[in-house]
């Protein structure tokens, strides 16, 4: 039978939306309650939506009973706080499964590449309905920092690499694509990320906002882009190093950040 996807999402796997006013907004993301969650890189999340409306991250697949990224469960008292962030997450009008904003450290390059993994989207989810992508909005104004996206993990052919300046508007099948990011800078990043199910809202809501398919990436010098590869490269191997000394497998599990 197969999932229902996004149209728009089909060739290229993302969609850049037009871009927020952001500065109209309070700093509703500083007022919420952050939780340490081991994710890729240096972050913490705030939860606005949970699997039984606590302040926690888990995937909803590890709750009882386990069921899939959809339906999740408003937090009261992380929506008080945070009304705006809650009715961007809601205004799609698509089902919201986890919703929360992540607080990212600093970056780097090389250190994004060894941070590329997939999301666990869509595991427990049932074939013949909607599949669960994911829409990141920016929040803070990080002119300098991007959204690296790839088909494969190691294979920097075709990467594409997005801008992220504040109120920037990406929807992402973040289980089909690689993806981390590059943030430079002294203060963290933060960005409302919302597991939301495909289907006509979320279509309707990508014309709306003239989602486009295909960006021009963020230009990074070649000696830079190089250096990140070799830092991946490093990372990666002293992490295989790392297991085989423990004498197990290495596993590259996906995420479910
Ligand atoms: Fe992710």
């Amino acid at each position: 039978m197969g999932y229902i996807k996004c149209e728009a999402l089909e060739e290229t796997g993302y969609v850049v939306l037009d871009r927020y006013n952001q500065e109209l907004d309070p700093k509703e993301w500083l007022d919420i309650e952050y939780v340490d969650w081991k994710s890729s890189g240096d972050t913490r999340f705030a939860p606005l939506a949970s699997a039984k409306g606590e302040i926690e991250c888990n995937g909803f697949w590890n709750h009882k009973p386990p069921r899939t990224d959809k339906d999740g469960v408003w937090i009261p008292s992380q929506v008080e706080k945070a009304p705006i962030l809650t009715r961007r997450a809601q205004e799609p009008g698509a089902n919201v499964g986890r919703c929360r904003v992540i607080e990212l450290q600093p970056t780097p390059y090389g250190e994004c590449l060894y941070n590329l993994h997939q999301d666990d989207n869509n595991r427990l989810n049932p074939d013949g309905t909607g599949w669960v992508v994911r829409g990141f909005f920016n929040l803070t104004d990080d002119k300098d920092s991007f959204f690296v996206l790839r088909e494969n993990r190691t294979d920097p052919e075709g990467e594409v690499r997005i801008a992220l300046p504040a109120g920037a508007q990406l929807i992402i099948d973040t289980q089909r694509l690689w993806h981390a990011a590059t943030h430079v800078g002294t203060d963290p990043r933060y960005c409302l990320i919302t597991s939301w199910t495909s289907g006509p809202e979320l279509d309707a809501y990508i014309e709306k906002h003239n989602g486009v398919n295909r960006v021009e990436s963020v230009h990074v010098p070649q000696d830079v882009l190089e250096a990140g590869y070799a830092e991946q490269a490093r990372k990666d191997a002293a992490r295989a190093a790392y297991y085989a000394a423990k004498g197990q497998a290495e596993v590259r599990a996906m995420s479910e950040a």
